[in-house]
């Protein structure tokens, strides 16, 4: 295992602390959240009873494969806990997220945990969000009229950048588990977060967007000198 694997695994094991028998939880999805859920999965077969609600299709398939009894949202509406990866880790737990193609799912699911719990290596820890180019999740209709609105919104918060359509390993345009596009915008320093969140979920045709602002509680974030847990003011 790689050493940012290590750390990775770290920060899981962690959060998996704070799991107890009878709990809902909402399983996230990307290369942190795999350990987890391999590591839950490893509980589950010694008998820890809990119900998972994957954030994707790619986690559910994990999860289903190694016994992990499964629950939708519909089922569940009210999670105990959601324990999920980020790209990036800003001031007051602000993140950036859907480097994976998942964010839509993953800040429904967020949205309905009691707490949110973010599992890190400390490189993703940052003063000012942006370098990560933001995950925009549009529908399949419309794409340049869509750009032009984001382009608006964007620079209405102090904000410009390129936009690129996620194309696959494979080449093939990137649809994400709702059917929808999504656009990674380049912005770099993102100034007011929650300015930008607020005016790109004002225009037409954007489903969702990367930014978590006041989800996330905690952060369990792993580096050289062991898992620091930083708190939401
Ligand atoms: C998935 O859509 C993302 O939000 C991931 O949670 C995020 O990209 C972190 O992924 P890694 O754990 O693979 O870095």
């Amino acid at each position: 295992m790689s050493d940012a694997d290590l750390l990775k695994r770290e920060a899981a094991a962690r959060a998996l602390d704070l799991v107890r028998s009878g709990m809902k939880l909402g399983l996230g999805t990307g290369s942190t959240a795999r350990h987890l859920v391999e590591l839950l999965g490893a509980r589950v077969s010694e008998g820890l009873e809990v119900v998972g609600v994957p954030t994707s299709e790619a986690t559910r398939q994990q999860a289903e494969a190694l016994g992990i009894p499964l629950g939708t949202l519909d089922e569940y509406p009210l999670l105990d806990l959601c324990i999920d990866g980020a790209d990036e880790v800003g001031p007051d737990l602000t993140l950036i997220k859907g480097g994976g193609g998942a964010l839509l799912r993953e800040k429904i699911v967020a949205s309905a945990a009691q707490q949110m719990i973010v599992i890190a290596d400390e490189s993703k820890k940052v003063d000012v969000l942006g370098k990560f180019p933001l995950p925009i999740e549009v529908v399949d209709f419309g794409v340049a009229a869509i750009r032009r609105g984001i382009d608006k919104a964007a620079r209405a918060a102090g904000c410009h950048g390129l936009l690129t359509l996620r194309r696959g390993a494979d080449g093939h345009v990137f649809v994400t588990d709702q059917g929808h596009l999504i656009l990674d915008a380049a912005y770099g320093a993102i100034a007011k977060p929650a300015e930008l969140a607020a005016r790109l979920a004002e225009v037409p045709g954007v489903v969702e967007h990367g930014l978590f602002i006041g989800l996330a509680s905690r952060v369990m974030l792993a580096g050289s000198g062991g898992v620091t847990e930083l708190e939401r003011r």
